[in-house]
């Protein structure tokens, strides 16, 4: 007899589904941080339910089809270890649906919980004040266009870039950009970094580059194989491209702009290489020290001291902007 013969509801295959990926020591860092996180995911999403709504539908009876559909999901996690992203081909960030495969990374940047909160745009001290401000922003390293999507939703004036080196991944922007109607407002461009926005300057620049290390890389759970190693891989410590981000982004923002780009844990090694740059670490529910913001002038040359400043769009708290509220549990993730 099949698992599916004997489970009927929504709470036999939770129960299943969570002994099941115990005991075969998955790991959860892919939109899940937690067995029931995880199994939650797969089966609301799984029966086409909302994703934060279990509760009413555990003791609901199922289809036979409804049924067999959920075993075979849960055995495909246990056998593959494909992230439930891949296998349902959806994820959520910043509470928004994005198509994906594993020709993207499984969307999971802090800087979508950052974007919808009010720490960063439209609430009292926030960094951008008001989000009409921002008449132009860039995705770098895009993936699946995700941050570049949200940041078209926060700032409704802003025009958006969004690049990325590999054509793959491109594809399935250019996809979820037609799910949001927004081709008229977010351009993809395939390229190297800045390579295909040249001489082009922005309010806001938002990157999430691949940042791990090549040690880290050697040792990454099995789930992890299923991404794109270009998604992931960032040379010996993890920073090769947010160096070349740090050293170009300064000639792609306007006066009073800003870059925004996450970096994971190692916040330590760029604090000790760049002293000078002043780093303002923007927490969330999930992450310290692993996004920064850095203003436009932190990138130009120290100016005449009679030379009159320019006039910054952004208000500038001396700390943090403090925790933002992540939306569900089923988008708490790491790499
Ligand atoms: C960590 S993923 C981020 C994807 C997406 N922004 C997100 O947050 O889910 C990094 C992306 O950078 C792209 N990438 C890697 N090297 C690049 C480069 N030199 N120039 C542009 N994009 C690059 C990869 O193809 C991948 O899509």
């Amino acid at each position: 007899m099949t698992d599916a013969e004997h489970l009927f509801t929504p709470r036999d295959f939770l129960r299943r589904a969570i002994s099941r990926f115990t005991q075969a020591g998955l790991f959860f860092g892919h939109g899940a941080t937690s067995a029931l996180d995880e199994a939650a995911y797969l089966i609301l999403e799984g029966l086409h339910l909302p994703i934060d709504q279990l509760e009413p539908f555990l003791d609901a009876r199922l289809l036979p089809d409804e049924r067999e559909r959920l075993s075979a999901l849960i055995e495909a996690r246990v056998e593959t270890r494909k992230p439930a992203a891949y296998l349902l081909h959806k994820a959520y960030v910043g509470g928004a649906p994005f198509y994906v495969d594993e020709r993207v990374l499984v969307p999971r940047s802090f800087i979508g919980e950052l974007l919808r909160s009010e720490a960063l745009v439209g609430g009292e001290g926030a960094l951008i004040a008001d989000p009409d401000d921002i008449s132009s922003a860039l995705d770098l390293c895009t993936g699946s266009g995700c941050l570049a999507l949200l940041a078209a939703g926060v700032f409704p004036h802003a025009r958006i870039d969004a690049t990325d080196l590999s054509p793959d991944a491109l594809e399935v922007a250019r996809r979820n950009v037609g799910d949001y109607g927004l081709a008229d407002r977010v351009t993809l461009h395939e390229g190297d970094l800045f390579a295909p926005v040249k001489g082009r300057r922005y309010d806001l620049i938002i990157t999430n580059p691949p940042y791990v290390a090549e040690s880290v890389m050697a040792d990454l759970p099995a789930e992890f194989g299923h991404e794109p190693v270009m998604a992931l891989a960032g040379g010996v410590d993890g920073f090769d491209i947010v160096r070349r981000i740090l050293a170009q982004a300064g000639a792609h923002l306007e006066p009073g702009g800003g870059l925004i780009c996450e970096i994971g844990e190692d916040r330590d090694i760029l604090e000790a290489e760049y002293p000078d740059l002043p780093f303002l670490w923007l927490d969330t529910e999930e992450s310290v020290g692993e996004v920064f913001y850095l203003p436009a002038e932190a990138f130009t040359p120290a100016r005449p001291e009679n030379a009159r400043p320019e006039k910054s769009r952004r208000s500038r708290p001396a700390e943090a902007t403090g925790a933002a509220s992540a939306s569900r549990s089923t988008e708490r993730r790491r790499r």
